[in-house]
């Protein structure tokens, strides 16, 4: 079970050569994913060798082997974590019994659209960063970025398969679909808001992966409690690959930190208008970026209160993140939780019942995850002897889903009048201003070893490689 058959079209372990009508299916969506992949992948990198990693085993230790490919020649496979023999069922109404090999008819519908929501978010992240690798500040940060997209596109197929192999003709019209909506499309955009937004440069990509990717681990570890075992199964195994992208994302964001703070001291200021003339980012931009991609990121939890989710929660189809963790019933009856309402111009807690709450609790565990990282960028500013911290937004502000939809909430958790918002929204928020002025940064750097001015290089390499290896071959 554990190794993966490579000498197979498509690389897996799931015993796909028996698997006749399956495999064909498959191998019938692999030109149409090789095409997207050509059309709405990494722009003008069909040439280049990159020092990427490869899944070959799902075993934790060695599971990844590493080595120069050419991206269309990523062995995009289809790779779950081992069976655990006599998986039970451990929250909801079916507490107990026997996790589930195939989709029971009453819940296909629902466990359906699971899977191509969450399916759906991997291109579409794909496609956001397509034109990224133009403007890329090294050439580690490159291999990273490709890294991050081949890894995408392996999500994908790992949705993809779920899709053929127990939804039958409707799985196999979702993976199609999957393919034909395109992020920021005017007609047929992705399903989830966040996914429509451009990431324009690499500060944003940067906050992405911190940010939005972590959203990703979070729903991935909720479907990996999931009642439906080939769900939790797959799930488990994208949770390796998804570790590197918030990876990324946090030691992005604290090489731009890192580099600004040196500018600081240098000059002995903290003028933004001084540290933009010297070509790097001022903290209080990156605090507007971070302001907007946990704002957006959080919405994606969806609903405060939602009918829905006490529904996946009971059926069995989503846990909670470490439902084997917690010390409770595991079925939520008669609990409830707290979320955020506005009444009279104040912010205040009302009870739900908990069932009716965990898009909330979700999105709680997000923000206690998420604040972590945010410590340690403080810590590259307080190492560095400047006095400014950075914080994560009140999470009702810039809300624009569930109770807290369009209510104007300053960073700090004042609800405030339409006047204060508008006159401070360019404080609290990326302005054009700031983002034209991001935009002026991205040139392109690609000698080995060579970074761009308003980022510093890593403190280390990609595989124990040296920081100036060559990533990236472009031919
Ligand atoms: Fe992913
Ligand atoms: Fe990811």
């Amino acid at each position: 079970m554990s190794t993966i058959d490579y000498s197979e079209k498509i690389p897996n372990n799931v015993n796909l050569a028996e698997d006749r009508t399956l495999k064909r299916a498959l191998e019938q969506w692999q030109p149409n994913y090789l095409q997207w992949w050509q059309d709405m992948g990494p722009d003008g990198s069909q040439n280049f060798d990159v020092y990427l990693r490869t899944a070959v085993s799902v075993d934790p230790q060695g599971w990844a082997q590493f080595g120069h490919v050419k991206m269309p020649d990523y062995r995009w496979g289809i790779f779950l974590n081992p069976a655990e023999q006599d998986r039970k069922i451990h929250f909801g109404d079916h507490k107990g019994d026997d996790a589930w090999q195939d989709v029971p008819g009453e819940y296909r519908a629902n466990l359906r659209r699971i899977i191509v929501t969450q399916g759906d978010t991997e291109p579409a992240s794909v496609e956001q960063q397509r034109h990224l690798g133009l403007t890329c500040p090294s050439q580690y940060d490159l291999r990273n970025l490709f890294q991050v997209n081949v890894e995408e596109g392996r999500h994908l197929w790992a949705m993809v398969y779920l899709l053929h192999k127990y939804f039958g003709k409707d799985g196999r019209e979702e993976g199609e679909a999957l393919l034909e909506r395109n992020s920021g499309n005017a007609d047929n955009p992705r399903i989830l808001e966040a996914f429509n937004e451009e990431t324009p440069d690499w500060l944003s990509f940067f906050m992405f992966t911190y940010f939005t990717d972590r959203d990703g681990k979070f729903q991935l570890c909720a479907l990996a409690e999931s009642s439906f075992d080939p769900l939790a199964r797959t799930t488990k195994f994208m949770l390796t690959e998804e570790a590197h992208h918030m990876f990324v994302g946090e030691s992005g964001v604290s090489r731009v930190i890192n580099r600004t703070c040196q500018v600081m001291n240098e000059l002995k200021t903290d003028d933004p208008a001084k540290l933009r003339a010297a070509g790097v980012i001022d903290l209080p931009t990156i605090q507007r970026y971070l302001n907007f991609h946990f704002s957006v990121t959080i919405d994606l939890f969806g609903a405060d209160e939602s009918s829905n989710a006490a529904t996946f929660y009971s059926t069995g189809l989503k846990g909670r993140y470490e439902e084997g963790k917690r010390m409770d019933d595991h079925q939520l009856r008669g609990q409830f939780y707290k979320v955020l309402n506005v009444q009279n111009g104040q912010l205040v807690e009302k009870e739900v019942p908990m069932l009716n709450a965990l898009n909330e609790v979700l999105r709680d565990d997000y923000i206690k995850d998420s604040i972590g990282g945010v410590e340690r960028w403080n810590k590259v500013i307080e190492k560095a002897g400047i006095p400014v911290r950075l914080s994560v937004p009140h999470k009702a502000f810039h809300r624009n889903i569930g109770l807290l939809k369009g209510v104007k909430v300053a960073p700090d958790g004042r609800v405030v009048s339409e006047g204060e918002w508008v006159a401070n929204r360019d404080n609290w928020l990326p302005s054009e201003g700031d983002r034209a002025f991001v935009a002026s940064l991205m040139g392109r750097v690609v000698d080995p070893g060579k970074f761009a001015n308003w980022i510093a290089p890593p403190v280390m390499g990609i595989n124990r490689q040296p920081v100036d290896f060559e990533y990236v071959r472009f031919n």
